[in-house]
């Protein structure tokens, strides 16, 4: 896999996050991620009356990655509303986590990071191998 083209991803996430539904915190976010296999898949943040029920961009992003044929995430860029660079929730870290392991680049207003400098000591499937179930 080449060096991913982080200015499609920016765009890709502002784009996206132009449509998410955030009539309680104003707060668009938006994000972007390059697959293994050179797909591109985004999703913006879905707010709830039930404000806990609110779903951020990443689980947006991730359904898409599953509904448009799975693989690993390669890259991920996230932006707010004015376009900058957002660091994703620690929930988030967790979900990119689960699919794009700890190699998996983020791109932070330090340039990119990957995801074992993001959330380090992270829990993983493979540690699901530790009990017998
Ligand atoms: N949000 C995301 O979509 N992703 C993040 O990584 C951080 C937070 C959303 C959740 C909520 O809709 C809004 O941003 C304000 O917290």
């Amino acid at each position: 896999m080449n060096t991913p083209d982080w200015d499609q991803l920016h765009r890709t996430a502002v784009e996206i996050s132009k449509k998410a539904y955030v009539p309680y915190s104003k707060f668009p976010v938006g994000v972007a991620g390059l697959v293994d296999d050179g797909r591109i898949v985004a999703g913006c943040n879905v707010e709830n009356a039930s404000y806990g029920l609110g779903l951020c961009a990443e689980c947006g992003m991730v359904s898409a990655l599953s509904a448009s044929g799975g693989g690993r995430l390669v890259a991920v860029l996230c932006v707010d509303g004015k376009g900058d660079f957002l660091a994703p929730c620690g929930r988030c870290r967790q979900l990119l986590f689960e699919h794009g392991g700890p190699e998996l680049l983020l791109m932070t207003a330090d340039g990119p990071m990957k995801m074992a400098q993001m959330l380090p000591w992270a829990f993983g499937p493979n540690d699901l191998d530790r009990n017998d179930r």
